[in-house]
């Protein structure tokens, strides 16, 4: 994993943002690098206004000088810029290792164009070698591990590094669900998760993804609608 191929591909993303943008930032340390370069541009005299997908993000944003704003003030977004943990050929993603799933969804969902920006090592065949995240009503635990299970997952209570269950910046707590690298059809695993009771939300994002900046070495590629280009 590259800190140089992550800070690559985000500022190929960086390039996408213009004067006047109203932009998504998301969470994680691919991200992190989006939001050092934001702040460049910002500094520099660009005018945007953004919605962070993280209190962690929130805080950077506020330390470096860019200006935040709401989903309530700012409901319709231009572009929403995010990492990834895995990804596939089709552009379906797992998201959540950080815990921000719930509001990165909404963000995405909220914005005209969802661009990830990601290292090669989040690249697979097939998705679930990386756990996926579930975010769940706490009362909801027991029977929504059984469920999971059925569907063929061996389930972990994300936990802080004291031993809480860790909670997300909504309140909520995550079930990791490792799948092995078996996920499919990952729309129809989607949908499944979504219908079942006590699930807030869930890390696979499918059909959200215009394209994916992948960087390698000092290298992007650019991955949209199956296709691959330099
Ligand atoms: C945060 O909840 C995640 O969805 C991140 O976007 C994802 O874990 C990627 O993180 P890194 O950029 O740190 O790999």
């Amino acid at each position: 994993m590259s800190d140089e191929a992550k800070r690559m591909a985000a500022s190929a993303a960086v390039e996408l943002v213009q004067d006047g943008m109203r932009l998504g930032i998301g969470t994680g340390s691919t991200a992190d690098h989006f939001i050092h370069l934001l702040a460049q541009r910002v500094n520099a005299g660009m005018s945007i206004s953004g919605v962070a997908t993280s209190e962690h993000s929130a805080e950077l944003c506020h330390r470096l000088g860019i200006t935040l704003t709401s989903l309530d003030e700012t409901p319709n977004l231009d572009l929403a810029v995010d990492g990834a943990d895995e990804f596939d050929g089709a552009l379906n993603l797992i998201k959540g290792g950080g815990g921000a799933l719930l509001r990165e969804k909404i963000v995405a969902g909220a914005a005209a164009r969802f661009v990830v920006i990601a290292d090669a090592s989040k690249q697979v065949a097939v998705l679930g070698a990386f756990p996926l995240p579930i975010e769940i009503i706490p009362m909801a635990r027991q029977p929504l591990s059984l469920r999971l299970a059925d569907l063929g997952a061996a389930v972990t209570l994300r936990r802080t590094a004291g031993g809480e269950p860790f909670r997300s910046d909504e309140n909520h707590w995550i079930l990791d669900c490792a799948f092995g690298p078996s996920i499919m059809d990952p729309p129809s695993l989607a949908q499944t998760l979504s219908s079942l009771p006590g699930v807030v939300e869930h890390g696979l994002f499918c059909g959200m993804t215009e394209r994916i900046f992948l960087g390698s070495g000092d290298q992007v590629t650019v991955i949209a609608d199956g296709s691959i280009s330099d």
